[in-house]
Order: C-alpha cells, then sequence, then structure tokens
C-alpha cells in the first residue's frame, strides 16, 4: 500500500524563555492511503503539534515529512500553502468558521483564497454542504447553526478544494456524544468513499471504530507499525 502520509525521525522543539519543550520527539509514523486513523493521548502529550506538522501548518525542528511521496522539508512557505491548499483538508475543534458569513461562504472560503470564480464557488459548496447533510443550511450563519452542523460546515470547508487527505484534531470535543457519533459516521463515510482520515480524540469508544488507533505519549508513539 501507499504512504498518503510519512513521518520519518521527526522531532518539534518549542523554546520558551530557556525552556527546550520537545513537543515531539523523533516520530516515525506511516499512513496508508485510504485509511482511517485515530491518534490518542493525553492532554500536552503531543497531539496538536503532530495534526499541525502533518498539515502543513507547521514545520519540524528536526526530521522528515513525504505527503503523497512527496517530501515537504525544504519547501518553502509557498509550496507547503500549494500542499495544504490542493491535498489536506483540516477540522478544528472548535470549528472556526467566520461569524458573519453564511455556511455556504464559510464552505465556499478555500476557493475563494485558491482564485476560483464566484459561480463556481457556489455551486461547489452547495454541493460539499449537500455531501455533508446541509443542503436545507446553507444560509444560515454560524450562530443559527447547532454544534454539529457547525462541525459539519467546517468539514464542507475543509473537502471544498477535494483534498485525499482529511485531518480533524479533535473534532467532536465540543460536541455531546449523540452528535459526535454523527461526526464520526460522517467520517466514515468519507473514508469509505476514499478520504485518508487522521483524527484526533480522547474518546477510546471513537477510537475504536478505527481501522487503527496510535497511542501517544510524551510527544512518542509507542505504536509505528
Ligand atoms: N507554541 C508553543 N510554544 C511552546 N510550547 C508549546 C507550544 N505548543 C505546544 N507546546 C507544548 O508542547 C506540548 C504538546 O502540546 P500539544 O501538541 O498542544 O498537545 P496536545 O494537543 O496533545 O494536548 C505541551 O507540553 C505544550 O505545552
Ligand atoms: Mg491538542
Amino acid at each position: 500500500m501507499k504512504a498518503a502520509i510519512e513521518l520519518v525521525d521527526v522531532s518539534r522543539l518549542y523554546v520558551v524563555g530557556d525552556t527546550v519543550v520537545r513537543a515531539l520527539d523523533r516520530v516515525s509514523l506511516s499512513i496508508e492511503e485510504h485509511s482511517f486513523t485515530a491518534i490518542m493521548g493525553p492532554s500536552g502529550s503531543g497531539k496538536s503539534t503532530l495534526m499541525s506538522l502533518i498539515g502543513c501548518l507547521d514545520v519540524p525542528t528536526e526530521g522528515r515529512i513525504l505527503i503523497d511521496g512527496e517530501d515537504t522539508s525544504g519547501m518553502d512557505e509557498e509550496e507547503l500553502a500549494y500542499i495544504r491548499n490542493r491535498k489536506i483538508g483540516f477540522v478544528f475543534q472548535h470549528f472556526s468558521l467566520l461569524p458573519k458569513l453564511n455556511a455556504l461562504d464559510n464552505a465556499a472560503l478555500p476557493l475563494l483564497y485558491a482564485g476560483v470564480g464566484q459561480r463556481e464557488r457556489r455551486e461547489r459548496a452547495a454541493d460539499m454542504l449537500e455531501r455533508v447533510g446541509l443542503k436545507d443550511r446553507m444560509r444560515h450563519r454560524p450562530s443559527e447553526l447547532s454544534g454539529g452542523q457547525k462541525q459539519r460546515v467546517a468539514i464542507a470547508r475543509a473537502l471544498v478544494n477535494d483534498p485525499s487527505i482529511l485531518l480533524a484534531d479533535e473534532p467532536t470535543g465540543a460536541l455531546d456524544s449523540v452528535t459526535g457519533h454523527e461526526v464520526m459516521e460522517l467520517f466514515h463515510r468519507l473514508n469509505e468513499e476514499g478520504h485518508t482520515i487522521v483524527f484526533v480524540t480522547h474518546d477510546r469508544s471513537l477510537a475504536e471504530e478505527c481501522g487503527r488507533i496510535v497511542p501517544i505519549r510524551d510527544g512518542r508513539i509507542d505504536d509505528a507499525t
């Protein structure tokens, strides 16, 4: 199987005053194309740091990260932005929607950045919102949506550029358990449609629904199979 994501001896150090925090410590990890992986570990173990690195929102202090076989080390900001926009969709715990825009315009935002014209933006965002079950909420602003619906808008936005990889950092963390399970069902469907999915959770029952659980502790991955 081809690796969608590969980390080779990746470390991320943060320097705060005269302390050095080794948020990730020589992590090696290979994630197969079309797989569904849960990253699980206690608070402060390095999960968000790992996700930011995989998502090319941050760069490692040491080591290499390959996306779709392409080595991202040494890429400049423009090249990293290209990978981010084309290959990776990112979903956060607190949705990060723009409050003044309705669901349609929020979902269309990455297309605006990609220079797509308004008509096509609206069509593609509408298709994506329909895929996540929000056909009848396109004109609602975030404040007029439930938590689960907001997360669906965020998922539509993450996928509107049709990236192969979907990363989600505690996507169910701000949702009640029923809504959390609904979001998981959506991830399962997107995975069946071919997306590679990596998500972070504290919830063992959600993690156990996935093909693979990667445990992380103190910046290290115990099981890097
Ligand atoms: N920007 C930063 N500056 C300094 N230390 C950070 C920064 N981000 C994270 N850390 C530290 O790195 C470690 C891992 O953090 P994080 O990846 O956010 O963990 P998790 O998402 O598992 O809770 C923690 O000890 C945290 O305090
Ligand atoms: Mg975190």
